[in-house]
């Protein structure tokens, strides 16, 4: 936390309160209203938290208006070139990029807890093959804590280490046996002599039929989809999982609701709502169409992937996302995905449109993915699992960043009270 340098005076009803003015090392100031009640008796109010800030952190920055995003001060288009999703992992773990030694140790570790308790396959079996895979992966990652009891006692710095390794080792796994109890085939075991994204798209796609070769084009694919998803700042997610862990939550249960939120279509669900929404658009004379119905105030729907709280100009993360698609599909031989030629002639109306400009919406990073993704093999319905899978170690890092936080104590927002006041309660045969 920066020294306080300013402040700021509220007057309210005659009397005057001094606040706080905390300064970051970049971005907003911010007020500080810590002690606002006490002094004041009045609570600020903002559902959507546009202007609060929840915590401060060292991990993540975003500055809106210029679309850059940084991790530990790293831009992540120089991320996405350079490095690649474990590097990113313990960059945004441990603050600093590691060296060649550090990073093999952490691949190491990694890759030594890849596998599950062998009698979480049967827990899979609960479900019905029709489960969305979403579903299933907040019920297993929930349920690691009724098998990983050494890795549950938060306040035992080893233990939070060691839970932090498992969930980023474990979650391809488990995403991968998601996908493939909801498609019938036979689960696939990670190895350990082939890298964290080859791992996934083998145990996703290989079969016990035969042997199965990693697309090395689609695993640097899959590796930058990765890092692009790792972490956002306080996003609805982390800040569900900031919040489930201020009550002493162990840390499956906290990335479990982390897995929740991120499946709602404002959040992470976008993705697979983006593809599905292009592939309702289907050819590009039906663009103006979906455009005005974006516009019209009566009509809920909204263009999916575009738009963000924070981004004000293009979201970095998309113009990745974009070039990496025309090379994927490219190198795949998909000529004139017309689903793409949709996504980018949408794009370029939209961001024509005085709407959007006036409003500031802009592709997010959910507009290009779920079209690399479809051209890799997976179904819409595994999008939001490879978000939630590439945002656990942001979920992760931010999870242990509040046990750095001396002022660490429950989350527990006031309310603008508009109900009843007291009243006595009416027997029935009097109402
Ligand atoms: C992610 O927070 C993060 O960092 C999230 C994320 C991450 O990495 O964790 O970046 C991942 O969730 C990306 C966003 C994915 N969601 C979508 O693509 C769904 C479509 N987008 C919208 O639902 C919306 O843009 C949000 C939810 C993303 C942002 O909503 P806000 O900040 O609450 O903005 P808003 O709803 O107040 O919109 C402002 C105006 C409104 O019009 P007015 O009421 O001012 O007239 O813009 C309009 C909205 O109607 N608007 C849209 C729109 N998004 C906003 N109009 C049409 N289409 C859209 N997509």
């Amino acid at each position: 936390m920066t020294e306080e340098k300013k402040t700021a005076t509220l007057t309210l009803e005659g009397n005057s309160y001094e606040l706080p003015v905390l300064s970051p090392t970049v971005g907003p100031d911010v007020l500080d209203i810590r002690k606002l009640y006490a002094q004041a008796g009045v609570f600020t109010y903002d559902p959507g938290y546009t202007s609060t800030a929840s915590c401060d952190s060292t991990i993540t920055f975003i500055d809106g208006d210029k679309g850059e995003l940084l991790h530990r001060g790293y831009p992540i288009d120089q991320l996405a070139e350079k490095s690649h999703y474990l590097e990113v992992c313990y960059l945004l773990l441990y603050g600093e990029l590691p060296t060649a030694t550090q990073l093999e140790d952490f691949e190491t570790r990694v890759t030594r807890h890849t596998m599950v308790h062998e009698q979480m396959h049967r827990f899979f079996t609960g479900f019905r093959r029709d489960a969305h895979p979403m579903a299933i992966m907040v019920g297993v990652v929930g349920a690691m804590s009724a098998f990983y009891h050494d890795s549950t006692d938060i306040n035992d710095p080893w233990q939070r280490e060691v839970a932090s390794i498992r969930l980023i080792a474990k979650m391809p796994t488990i995403a991968a046996m998601a996908y493939k109890y909801t498609i019938g085939q036979p689960f696939v075991y990670p190895r350990n002599d082939i890298d964290y994204a080859s791992n996934f798209l083998r145990m996703c796609f290989a079969v016990p039929a035969e042997e199965y070769e990693v697309n090395p084009i689609l695993a640097r694919a899959m590796d930058r989809i990765f890092t692009l998803h790792a972490d956002h700042e306080q996003n609805a997610s982390t800040s569900t999982v900031r919040l489930a862990s201020s009550s002493g939550a162990n840390p499956f249960a906290c990335i479990a609701a982390g897995i929740a939120c991120l499946w709602g279509p404002a959040h992470g669900g976008a993705n697979q709502a983006c593809l599905e929404m292009l592939k309702e658009i289907g050819s590009v004379d039906r663009i103006p169409e979906f455009i005005a119905r974006a516009k019209d105030k009566n009509d809920p729907f909204r263009l999916m992937g575009f738009g963000h709280r924070v981004y004000k100009n293009f979201d970095p993360r998309a113009k990745v996302m974009k070039q990496s698609a025309d090379e994927v599909l490219d190198l795949l031989g998909i000529e004139n995905n017309p689903i793409l030629q949709v996504a980018k002639e949408l794009e370029k109306q939209a961001l024509e449109d005085p709407y959007f400009a006036e409003k500031k919406l802009f592709p997010n990073v959910d507009f290009y993915s779920g079209i690399i993704l479809e051209a890799m093999g997976f179904p819409t319905a595994m999008f939001t699992p490879i978000f939630a899978l590439s945002r656990t170690v942001g979920w992760i890092s931010q999870w242990k960043e509040q046990f750095s936080d001396p002022q660490h104590k429950i989350g527990r927002p006031r309310q603008l009270y508009l109900g009843e006041t007291m009243r006595d309660y009416v027997d029935i045969e009097n109402r």
